[in-house]
């Protein structure tokens, strides 16, 4: 009475025409039929995007918007199957951005994208974002600079916190801990001075690598 089909695949939309007979118990019959439309739906093809050079830190789009599909690619879904973690800002969206993490030596992330079409079709792809580690900060040719024009007016001999002098190398590296602390806080320089985003940077990563003194 109610039978079922699992509709072809058809290479064009075509029509399927269902005839139904039926009998009564005195053998009197009539009949009827039923058109369906099978429509064909190909699977969606994905595509995450061109392969991307970047830095450490940067801000980063990955594009998914290359994707495609004969009636409507429905879903993005965003997994990275390579590389030091990066934080999607949403891993179902079209265009999801992360800042590129931290990193030792240079990476090479993997993300791969699975779209559906509206008929649950799936289609893959993987893109790879190349990060470069920045070079390492040196005390002589970045932060001894930067304490120099922000710091040894107060810590220095004759400054106003002459017991913690930081005009050498040695000198700072007795702090050196402690300072990032009140980099980060901002505590430190104290006002009026101020060390600007890109110093900060500069220092926080100097220090959390080891400073070193080259
Ligand atoms: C205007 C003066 C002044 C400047 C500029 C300044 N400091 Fe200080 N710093 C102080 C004073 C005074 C203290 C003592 C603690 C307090 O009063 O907060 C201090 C304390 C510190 C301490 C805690 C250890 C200690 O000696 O007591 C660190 C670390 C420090 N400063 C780092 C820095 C760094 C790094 C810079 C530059 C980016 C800097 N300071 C710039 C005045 C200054």
């Amino acid at each position: 009475m109610a039978p079922t089909y699992t509709a072809p695949e058809v290479l064009n939309d075509e029509q399927l025409i269902f005839q139904l007979s039926v009998t009564d118990t005195s053998g009197q019959s009539a009949t009827d039929s039923v058109q369906v439309t099978v429509s064909n739906d190909d699977p969606p093809i994905a595509y995450a995007g061109t392969d991307q050079a970047v830095s450490e830190g940067d801000f980063v789009s990955l594009d998914g918007s290359g994707s495609s599909d004969d009636i409507a690619v429905v879903s993005y879904r965003w997994v990275q199957a390579s590389g030091t973690t990066a934080t999607l800002s949403d891993a179902t969206l079209v265009n999801p951005t992360f800042t590129s993490p931290v990193i030792r030596s240079d990476e090479v992330l993997t993300f791969q994208l699975t779209v559906n079409d509206i008929g649950g079709q799936t289609s893959s792809d993987t893109v790879q974002i190349f990060i470069a580690a920045s070079t390492p900060y040196s005390y002589s040719g970045d932060t001894k600079a930067i304490i120099d024009a922000n710091c040894v007016d107060c810590h220095a001999p004759g400054g106003r916190k002459a017991s913690s002098p930081m005009t050498t190398y040695a000198e700072f590296m007795l702090y050196a801990s402690d300072a990032a602390v009140n980099i980060e806080s901002g505590s430190m320089p104290k006002p009026p001075g101020s060390l600007s985003a890109a110093d900060i940077a500069i220092m926080l990563d100097w220090i959390g690598g080891g400073s070193p003194e080259n």
